[in-house]
C-alpha cells in the first residue's frame, strides 16, 4: 500500500495506542483491529506485544489511584498479553480516540456504534484499547511502552519522509517503511 503526499501533507503526530488483554486473547480480534488500524490511514510506526506485571500496570495507571475502578484496572491489564502502537497520522490523538469511541461500551453502543468499543468491548474496564488523550500523554506512554524509540528523534528525522515521501505497508513485519528508490 502506498500513501501518497497528497493525503499526508499536514504534520504527523504521534499517539500511543494499546489493544487490552480482553481483545489480544481473541486472535481474530487482534487481526481485525490491526486492519482497523490501517484501514483508518493510521501508520504504524513501532509495535510490540508484551505483558505487564502489576506493578507496571500500576505504575502506568498511577493517575487514577483513587478511582473506584483502579484495582479492577491494574488487575485486568496485568491479566495477559497486550499489543501497543506507536502511531502516526495528523491529528493521531484525537483520531484515535474517535475510533476507539467512549470509555463505557453501552455508551459507546448508543452514541458511537461504528466505534472499536462498541463493537468489541465487553464492559467498562474491559474496553479493548487504551489511547493517549493528549500528545503530552502520548509523549509520556509512548517512552513508557518503547524507551528505546525517542518520539522527538522520529518527528525530526523520519517524520518529513514519512509525510512527504513514498512509505509502504511491510506485510512481513506489519509497520510501515519508508520504501527505497529501486
Ligand atoms: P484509556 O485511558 O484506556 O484510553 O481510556 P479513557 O481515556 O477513555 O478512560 P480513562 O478515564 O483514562 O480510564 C482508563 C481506563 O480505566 C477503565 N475504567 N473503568 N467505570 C469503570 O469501571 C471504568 N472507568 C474507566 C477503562 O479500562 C478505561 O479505559
Ligand atoms: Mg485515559
Amino acid at each position: 500500500m502506498f500513501l501518497t503526499t497528497g493525503r499526508l501533507s499536514k504534520v504527523l503526530q504521534l499517539t500511543l495506542a494499546v489493544i487490552k488483554p480482553d481483545a489480544v486473547a481473541h486472535p481474530l480480534m487482534l487481526e481485525a483491529l490491526h486492519q482497523r488500524i490501517l484501514d483508518n490511514n493510521f501508520v504504524i510506526v513501532r509495535y510490540k506485544d508484551l505483558m505487564w506485571r502489576r506493578r507496571d500496570s500500576e505504575r502506568f495507571y498511577a493517575e487514577h489511584s483513587e478511582r473506584f475502578f483502579y484495582q479492577r484496572l491494574v488487575e485486568f491489564m496485568s491479566s495477559g498479553p497486550m499489543r501497543a502502537y506507536v502511531l502516526a497520522r495528523e491529528d493521531a490523538v484525537r483520531h484515535w480516540r474517535e475510533l476507539m469511541g467512549p470509555t463505557k461500551v453501552f455508551r459507546a453502543r448508543y452514541t458511537s456504534p461504528a466505534s472499536i468499543r462498541a463493537q468489541f468491548g465487553l464492559t467498562d474496564t474491559r474496553n479493548t484499547t487504551h489511547g493517549s488523550d493528549s500528545p503530552e500523554s502520548a509523549q509520556r506512554e509512548i517512552g513508557f511502552f518503547f524507551p528505546d524509540f525517542s518520539a522527538d528523534e522520529w518527528m525530526e528525522k523520519e517524520e518529513p519522509s514519512f509525510r512527504s515521501g513514498l512509505i509502504h505497508y511491510d506485510q512481513e513485519n506489519k509497520i510501515h517503511t519508508l520504501s527505497t528508490p529501486s
